[in-house]
């Protein structure tokens, strides 16, 4: 069964079984299969931010339950819960559409709500942890729903539990987010938001004008994946000690980076463009012109393992200029 259809890159991997389920009782139905027959199993959500480098010897399922509700919380918070399936972007518009804030500056996120919590989904200033009140998972194991609150979720920076312990030990069914009815939380503190309202005129935003800004930002440096294959960030912006950081500034003086404590985080994609990658095509694989974070599928017709391969060519030019390993963000199968 060919899962081209379901990963942004674009490439080409088969795996032996594949379901698509839209209820927890196909979910289950699912499960005793892969039991009774001793499959490995390989999760699909909106496949924006996996790498297929190979055959998948067990069944694939894709997870695609659907449904938005909102309950009222108190005059100025409403909980809008979303199930799995449902397409970040379009439950973002959804949102703004009735006036609910918190999530605009996370506009035009690929994936799904289902997946938004296991890395923390962020972006131009917001983080889903800003917002996120739970999510209701299924156990493997037991087969039981359980309830997952943030505390229980351990966010941090493109991470979550379901990275770490919880990796392949549950399912996520659907999210809650804590969102404003009113009196909106208007975050432009990133720069490039208030560059671009400037650019757009706008002096006293709205949580739809932010989302607007954000969405320009993003359609001028992002490839769209409908267009040119990619998971959005290929690697994790690294975060180094301050020491080690102070002798990279005497050796490379424009090196930026964002003070974290005893840490900084310097921008992968300043790493990358500086070890000479931006917008480098090696076959059918690039970095992006735009972005060199982004790894593109460039003609179309790229294999995972070429793309794997790219990859760890810019780990290896990094680390030799700078001395800092990248760690990727996208999963690799
Ligand atoms: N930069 C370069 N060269 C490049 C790319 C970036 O010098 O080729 C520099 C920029 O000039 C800027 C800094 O790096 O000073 C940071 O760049 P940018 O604002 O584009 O953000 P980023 O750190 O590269 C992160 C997220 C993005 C998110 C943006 C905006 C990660 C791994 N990526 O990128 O998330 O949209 O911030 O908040 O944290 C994603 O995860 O798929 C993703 C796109």
């Amino acid at each position: 069964f060919s899962l081209k259809p379901y990963n942004t890159f674009g490439v080409e991997a088969k795996a032996k079984y594949f379901v698509e389920v839209h209820s927890i009782e196909e979910l289950k139905d699912a499960l005793k299969f892969s039991n009774a027959n001793t499959l490995s199993l390989l999760f699909l959500g909106g496949g924006s931010n996996i790498l297929f480098t190979k055959y998948f010897d067990g069944l694939a399922i894709k997870l695609s339950l659907k449904g938005i509700s909102e309950k009222n919380l108190n005059d100025n918070e409403v909980l809008v819960t979303a199930k799995a399936g449902e397409n970040w972007h379009e439950f973002v518009l959804f949102c703004l559409n009735k006036n609910l804030g918190g999530l605009e500056n996370l506009s035009l996120i690929p994936g799904n709500v289902g997946t938004s919590p296991m890395q923390n989904i962020g972006a131009y200033g917001t983080e889903i942890k800003d917002i996120f009140v739970d999510c209701k998972v299924l156990n493997l194991e037991t087969l039981e729903v359980e309830t997952f609150d943030i505390e229980k979720c351990r966010f941090g920076y493109r991470d979550s539990i379901f990275k770490q312990e919880g990796k392949g030990k549950y399912v996520i069914l659907e999210v809650s987010f804590r969102l404003t009815k009113e009196n909106h939380a208007i975050k432009t503190e990133y720069g490039a938001i208030k560059s671009e309202l400037e650019n757009l005129g706008i002096e006293n935003p709205t949580i739809q004008d932010v989302s607007k800004a954000v969405i320009n930002i993003r359609q001028s440096k992002l490839p769209d994946p409908k267009v040119t294959g990619n998971a959005g960030s290929f690697f994790k912006n690294p975060t180094v000690p301050l020491a080690q950081f102070e002798e990279l500034k005497q050796k490379f003086e424009n090196i930026q980076g964002y003070p974290n404590g005893e840490f900084v985080k310097v921008p992968a994609g300043w790493l990358i463009e500086q070890s000479g990658w931006k917008g480098k095509q090696i076959g059918n694989v690039a970095s992006h012109q735009l972005q060199s974070l982004v790894i593109i599928n460039a003609t179309g017709n790229a294999t995972g393992q070429e793309i794997f391969d790219f990859s760890t060519e810019i780990i290896n030019s990094v680390k030799e200029k700078f001395g800092i390993e990248l760690e990727r963000e996208v999963n690799i199968i």
